[in-house]
């Protein structure tokens, strides 16, 4: 299956050393954010270096579909006109999320304090996703969900017509659920206070402050705690969004284990939230620095230097780094694959509800490429072959993952012998130009037929 029509196999074969500037789309989970609370303030916010991949323009639609405006001007250039806090009307069909999981779940939570209903959808992979970390919580503000068993997708929310703020404290590290309780917080009058043990990424806290909400952070021995005041009138904002670090982790990661390759990728954002997989290559000894860090859009940035690194030795990753670097799990095992001995990636069993089961979408890929994997519950270990040491000549299943289809396509541009994914329709989710990109700083890949 695949994620718009027939699945489309693709291959990378042992590049040449990889070369030049990567210079990856906007980061997805702002992206998201721009529109939704472009489309709960009232007034034009003007986004540039938006993000139009597949899960991005899903959201775009709903908040069409939900009363917002919203044109798109020029590549990553968009203007929503939004319609306020609690202004969403309601949509006249279905809302199809496809692939998006952050979609879907800060959707629910922007419309979940309004009076009115709406039934969500997606592709196979979000319709086997928990909506219950969701829903939970929105059933304290009054809100009302009935969903598949599981609280799987297709699921119908019924906002609360009387709201009424809550404090909750999230039982998993999710950036996900934490937003959909503050969005819905802002159209409940009073304090609504999320608390969190870990921090996950700030970029709806962050957000919210910027287009004017009252939104307080602060660190206590409950942990994060997060109190938002309801009911503020959201200024509309002009946003500039940071190129996406968790696409700049494939062209990183593949320069650090293509024999003699030297990439540029400008502009990251490195909010610490989203860092931990450039600390932890760091700590593993790749050649990667960051260059000219600046300030861009309230977000930290810089340009990231990655180099060939042959010497990278495998570690422990601190399991407390785990929601710094949630996506970048699957392309640190492809690194890890071509390091020396063992890589042991604990306290990961979030990755089990991602886009796919990516502990063991990785385990069985990196198998049949060669690669000794142990896994648990909620933890894998990676034995290394060295550089250039991993066999490939597989096939992996890619389970409509964008992020295990890229993390393959990147070990078989350094593996003995080329690996194929079953489907890269997905990529387009998340890094649309991913294949050129590639191509352009060396990456030898071919589409075949199924
Ligand atoms: C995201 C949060 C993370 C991450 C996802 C994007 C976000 O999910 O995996 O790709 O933008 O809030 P969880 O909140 O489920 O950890």
């Amino acid at each position: 299956m695949s994620a718009h029509g027939d699945p489309i196999p693709m291959s990378a074969r042992r590049a040449d050393p990889l070369s030049g500037v990567a210079e990856v789309p906007g980061d997805k989970s702002i992206s998201h954010r721009a529109l939704i609370l472009g489309a709960l303030s009232v007034g034009e916010t003007r986004i540039t270096g938006l993000l139009e991949g597949q899960d991005v323009l899903d959201t775009a639609r709903a908040m069409r579909a939900f009363g917002a405006d919203v044109a798109h001007l020029g590549p990553g250039e968009w203007v929503v006109n939004g319609v306020g806090v609690g202004g969403f009307a309601e949509p006249a069909d279905v809302i199809d999320c496809g692939n998006s999981g952050t979609g879907v779940r800060l959707i629910m939570g922007a419309m979940a304090s309004s009076p009115i209903t709406a039934t969500f959808t997606g592709d196979a992979s979000l319709r086997a996703r928990p909506m219950g970390r969701v829903t939970e919580p929105l059933a304290l503000f009054g809100a009302a969900a009935y969903g598949r068993a599981g609280g799987r997708l297709p699921m119908t929310v019924v906002g609360a017509a009387e709201p009424v703020p809550v404090r909750y404290a999230v039982p998993v590290p999710s950036a996900q659920v934490k937003s959909a309780v503050l969005l819905a917080g802002l159209n409940a009058p009073g304090e609504t206070v999320v608390i969190e043990r870990e921090a996950t990424r700030d970029h709806t806290e962050r957000m919210l402050a910027g287009f004017g909400a009252a939104v307080h952070v602060e660190q206590t021995g409950e942990g994060r705690v997060i109190v938002l005041t309801g009911q503020p009138e959201l200024r509309p904002q002009t946003i500039a969004v940071p190129r996406d670090p968790s696409s700049a982790a494939f062209p990183v990661c593949a320069a650090l284990i293509v024999e003699g390759s030297d990439v540029l990728v400008p502009g990251i954002g490195l909010n610490p939230t989203r860092a931990g997989l450039f600390t932890t290559l760091i700590e593993m000894g790749a050649d990667l620095s960051y260059e000219n860090p600046r300030e861009e859009g309230g977000e930290p940035v810089a340009d990231l230097r990655a180099r060939f690194s042959p010497a990278m030795k495998g570690i422990e990753v601190p399991p407390e780094r785990a929601p710094s670097m949630i996506d970048e799990y699957p392309i640190l095992a492809v690194v890890a694959a071509f390091a020396e001995g063992v890589t042991l990636m604990p306290g990961i069993g979030e990755l089990r509800v991602k886009e796919s089961d990516r502990i063991a979408a990785m385990a069985a890929g990196l198998r049949a490429c060669g690669a000794m994997v142990e896994e648990g519950a909620d933890w894998m270990a990676v034995t290394g072959r060295g550089p250039g040491g991993l066999p490939g000549g597989a096939t992996c299943a890619t389970h409509l993952d964008h992020r295990i289809a890229m993390s393959f396509l990147c070990a078989g541009m350094a593996a003995q012998h080329p690996v194929t994914v079953d489907d890269c329709t997905p990529i387009a989710t998340s890094f649309p130009v991913f294949e050129p990109l590639m191509e352009g700083l060396g990456a030898r890949f071919a589409r075949a037929e199924a």
